[in-house]
């Protein structure tokens, strides 16, 4: 049965539903981990409007609840089980409520085990390389009332293409464009080369086409997805790299801004250093994980560059770029990482001077290399090196934010800033902070406003519409 087929079928039994009861079936969609899971929700949103299914505000009453799941660490893994636990008991009350659980976990034959063991009372379980078969096992679900588990190891073919034509989205003036899947890095720690598989780019013209639909659906902010974006294009047939796909968005007439994420150090060329200067849309920020400051560590991190290295490439960007924002992941406690090591990634990002950070705690993944280190490092010890961390990390995102006390900056809407219908809005400067502002005029989401900013703090500015 083809996609559309089952989305026909899906369908029918709604609209008969609708007839009989007065009410559609309906769904809540939980999303756990990174934007491109964020982008596969929207699409399971789409398929599920298509299908005749309307939106509950909670998991308690909806017929259908899907967690699109994450594996990253475990703390992300552990939320999905406690979910889980919840729902056994939703599920008592209402056993025509239908769970389905997708994304990177149940990739992990250990989480499977963990499922067969304890949560039987799931219905619906596919993994990354499938989801686009969702309409065809809801399907199957339905006619049989059987539970159904669909889980691939590898791509049968780009699932974009199958899932294509969804321009549904949760913002209705941004949108997430996956440009690619999967990862070929093999960083020790990570789980995500295991869940995504083999990187593989998606054709310039189909990335194209999506954008140009989406912006005439009014979308003017795009974030292009990718595990590492920079090597976008190798593997295809037609001769493009990341910098010549950003001249290629930049010149769609209705996107205001293009952002990006995530760059992988070792593969940032100067071509795209310049195409980000040469691109008016493209927002100055670049997201680049530095992971550790730590030579050593960044080596059996399998990370391909050095301190110097990653401390030249920031002198390169800002040589082209003075103003660039440039934010980092940094995970501590890495197995193995000495007291001064640490000092050596405290060190690296005083000297890079990072917008602001995502900083993780380490936590080790069943199946990768670093998971077999036998040097962890005890949590009282990557506790405080984590406070210690932070205590740095934070003043530095203040001391950033604090330069445009009192300037004016060009803000997006995203919306309201509360219900009370007064004139407090939020939005996003080019360099991705979150600012709340007043406005005595009307703005809607997508339109970008002058901004003068009367007040910084580490997480977010404040200021009122010029
Ligand atoms: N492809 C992106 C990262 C995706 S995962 C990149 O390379 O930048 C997002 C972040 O999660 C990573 O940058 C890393 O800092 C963190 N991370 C990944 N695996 C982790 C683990 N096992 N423990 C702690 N943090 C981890
Ligand atoms: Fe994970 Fe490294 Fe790939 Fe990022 S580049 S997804 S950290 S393996
Ligand atoms: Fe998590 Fe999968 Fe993204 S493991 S970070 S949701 S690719």
């Amino acid at each position: 049965m083809t996609i559309t087929e089952a989305i026909k079928q899906v369908r029918a039994r709604s609209d008969q539903q609708l007839a009989e009861t007065t009410r559609r079936p309906s769904m809540f969609i939980q999303t756990f981990g990174c934007q491109m899971n964020v982008r596969e929700s929207e699409k399971l949103h789409g398929l599920l409007l298509e299908m005749g299914y309307s939106l509950s505000p909670s998991e308690k009453e909806a017929d259908l609840v899907v967690y699109n799941t994450c594996s990253v660490r475990e703390s992300a893994e552990n939320k999905v089980f406690g979910k889980l636990g919840y729902l056994k008991a939703y599920k008592a009350e209402q056993p025509g409520k239908i769970i389905v659980l997708c994304g990177c976990m149940p990739q992990r034959e250990s989480v499977m085990e963990e499922i067969r063991r304890h949560h039987s009372h799931i219905d619906i379980i596919f993994g990354t390389y499938n989801k686009h078969h969702f309409p065809q096992l809801l399907f199957e679900h339905l006619t049989h009332g059987q539970p159904v588990v669909e889980l691939l190891n590898e791509h049968s073919q780009i699932p974009e293409e199958a899932f294509d034509g969804q321009t549904t989205r949760f913002s209705p003036h941004k949108a997430g464009v996956t440009i690619m899947h999967g990862c070929d890095n093999f960083c020790a720690y990570c789980i995500v080369p295991a869940v995504r598989g083999r990187e593989r780019s998606r054709p310039s013209q189909d990335i194209l086409t999506e954008i140009e639909a989406l912006a005439a659906d009014g979308v003017r902010e795009v974030m292009l997805l990718g595990q590492n974006v920079n090597s976008y294009g190798r593997g295809l047939s037609e001769s493009i790299s990341f910098a010549d796909l950003l001249v290629k968005i930049n010149a769609i007439s209705e996107i205001r801004r293009i952002r990006f994420m995530t760059s992988h150090p070792k593969d940032l060329s100067d071509d795209l250093i310049s195409a980000i200067r040469d691109s008016e849309k493209v927002c100055k920020h670049i997201h680049l994980p530095m992971q550790a400051g730590s030579t050593q560590v960044l080596e059996r991190m399998n990370r391909g560059y050095t301190k110097e290295g990653y401390l030249q490439l920031v002198d390169r960007l800002r040589a082209k770029l003075p103003n660039i924002a440039i934010t980092t992941d940094i995970i501590v406690g890495f197995p193995g990482e000495t007291e001064a090591n640490f000092e050596d990634t405290l060190d690296a990002a005083q000297r890079a001077n990072f917008a602001g950070a995502f900083t993780f705690l380490y936590s080790p993944r069943e199946g990768t290399p670093a998971a077999d280190f036998d040097d962890e490092i005890s949590k009282e010890i990557a506790d405080a090196r984590f406070r210690r961390l932070l205590d740095i990390m934070n003043p530095m995102q203040l001391e950033y934010n604090r330069q445009y006390i009192n300037k004016v900056v060009e803000v997006m809407t995203d919306g309201k800033a509360d219900s009370s219908g007064t004139g407090r809005f939020t939005g996003r400067t080019g360099d991705n902070l979150l600012v709340h502002f007043e406005s005595a005029i009307e703005v809607k989401p997508g339109d970008c406003v002058m901004v003068e900013i009367t007040e910084c703090k580490t997480f977010y500015m404040k200021g009122r519409v010029v």
